[in-house]
């Protein structure tokens, strides 16, 4: 598909994400040949800096380009960086708007951009209103002589209200098929290949219920704690940063109904179905037996100590807040009536892994005896990060004796594919945007409906110290009372387990 001619202009341009991910992932479209030759970037913030101060920090200098790229062709990166120019916009994200629109008007020019432009937003989220008010108001946010876009990065509200309050915010500027709520979990293969694995095989979906399966499980842990975010982080917690984008996005893909084609629109609808039909919790008392909150503390760990989340930079002393969550929830439809999910996320955990798997039923007859045949239960495990793959685990007869059955595995690994250079999850998002492709960013009432199900946990957790954070230690899988949320005695799988 070809590109069109267009400008991205990027706020928050001197920002971390900004050189982290999303100077890599253009720098890797230019080299692919994915973008059109009049293409330019106009990096906008508060700091003051020339065109060729940017390009030298954000480029030429990055440790971000430089070490993936140590081999790079200066030339390459010299004529990469030629597309690039700098805007100060002053104190703050409120004023300069005019002098913006000149500029814009000015590159559009130079570099033939055919008067279409993505603005993305980089910033803290509390600029994001203010921003696209003031791009209204400068007249580039109406669609008369090119395209106009808004890409707006997460944390897409704090809570159910603000979502809702940020979308009408948005609305009052942009039309809703101009803006593009990024999660970036949607720009991972393995995570589109959840569409693929389900609607493109016919041995899977027959078996994709109630009638076989049992529960559903998904597992997303970090080896890192907190970092240098703890400011951020200590006012977020890890059901919104983790679970209500990124966790309820994979679910909604593991729970949506077939769509009719795989429009954009067809998927989403779906989607937003698929996340209505989450059972919403209603009682503190529903609340408390199915969910559980935790947070890491400090720990020995080979002779040393290692921080705990309340030791962190920026975070309070007494936060409650959880750098670990598990919740267990239905999902009130007809296809899934009655099977238990079970969804965690944390920090500071043994190993950095994303995985769900569909447990499913033993056959309702045991022919073949064996004391933990129900533990045995059939598993599809889809690998989302690392390792992306699928594994298969089915029962095999022993050789010998009698009938003794094993769990064998069968196993898909990405990386053995021909074609397994996969895109960077920013690379494919932003060429994406650019070609006009909404499928995978998350749509005004899919984020609401995100939102729904998670603000009765969020304010029975802040409202009430009857719900404890448990503590765990660095480097392991939660607190102790963890495995207690699944019932049946099944425990979490850890990865790496059998
Ligand atoms: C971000 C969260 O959205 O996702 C971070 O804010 C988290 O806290 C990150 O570390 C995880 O992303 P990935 O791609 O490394 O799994």
């Amino acid at each position: 598909k070809k590109t069109p001619n267009q400008m991205l202009i990027i706020f928050g341009a001197s920002g971390d994400l900004t050189s982290r991910k999303l100077i890599p992932a253009i720098y890797n479209l230019f080299k692919g040949g994915h973008l059109s030759k009049n293409f330019c970037v106009l990096g906008v913030s508060r700091s003051n800096m020339t065109d060729e101060e940017f390009r030298t920090k954000a480029i030429l200098e990055s440790p971000f380009l430089q070490k993936e790229n140590s081999k790079e062709d200066p030339q390459t990166m010299q004529a990469f960086a030629e597309q690039f120019h700098y805007q100060d916009l002053g104190s703050d994200y409120d004023h300069s708007y005019d002098l913006l629109a000149n500029r814009i008007a000015s590159l559009n020019e130079q570099h033939g951009t055919s008067g279409n432009y993505i603005f993305y937003l980089s910033t803290p989220p509390s600029l994001y209103e203010v921003i696209a008010k003031n791009l209204s108001e400068a007249g580039l946010s109406k669609e008369k002589d090119g395209f106009r876009r808004l890409i707006v990065e997460k944390p897409f509200g704090y809570d159910l209200e603000s979502a809702k309050t940020l979308n009408d915010a948005l609305h009052h500027y942009f039309d809703e098929k101009q803006v593009y709520r990024i999660d970036h979990y949607l720009g991972k293969e393995t995570v589109q290949n959840l569409l693929v694995t389900r609607f493109s095989n016919s041995i899977f979906e027959p078996l994709w219920n109630r009638r076989y399966i049992h529960h559903v499980e998904i597992t997303n842990a970090e080896t890192v704690g907190v970092e240098k975010r703890g400011g951020y982080y200590d006012k977020s917690g890890a059901l919104r940063d983790m679970f209500q984008s990124h966790l309820l996005q994979i679910v909604s893909l593991l729970v949506m109904e077939p769509p009719i084609s795989s429009d954009a629109e067809e998927i989403r609808d779906e989607k937003v179905k698929a996340l209505k039909s989450l059972r919403i919790m209603k009682s503190e008392e529903e609340i408390v037996k199915n969910t559980l909150r935790g947070q890491y503390v400090k720990t020995e760990i080979d002779g040393k100590t290692v921080k705990g989340y309340r030791e962190e930079e920026g975070v309070n002393p007494e936060s409650t807040t959880e750098t670990y969550a598990a919740i267990k929830f239905f999902v009130d439809n007809w296809r899934w009536k009655g099977v238990p999910f079970y969804v965690r996320t944390g920090k500071a955990m043994p190993t950095k892994v994303t995985e769900a798997v569909i447990h499913f039923k033993t056959p309702h007859h045991e022919v073949f005896m064996s004391q933990d045949a129900y533990r045995k239960d059939n598993k599809l495990i889809i690998r989302i990060q690392p390792d992306e793959g699928i594994l298969i685990k089915f029962g095999v007869k022993v050789p010998g004796l009698g009938f003794h059955v094993e769990q064998a595995n069968m196993e898909f690994y990405y990386s053995d594919l021909e074609s397994a250079q996969v895109m960077d999850a920013y690379e494919r998002l932003l060429l994406d945007a650019m070609q006009g492709d909404t499928t995978l960013y998350a749509r005004a009432d899919e984020v609401e409906a995100a939102w729904r199900f998670v603000d009765p946990i969020l304010k029975c957790w802040e409202n009430n110290p009857a719900v404890n954070t448990y503590g765990y230690s660095v480097g392991t899988w939660g607190p102790r009372n963890s495995d207690e949320l699944i019932e049946d005695s099944f425990g979490w799988r850890n990865p790496g387990d059998l």
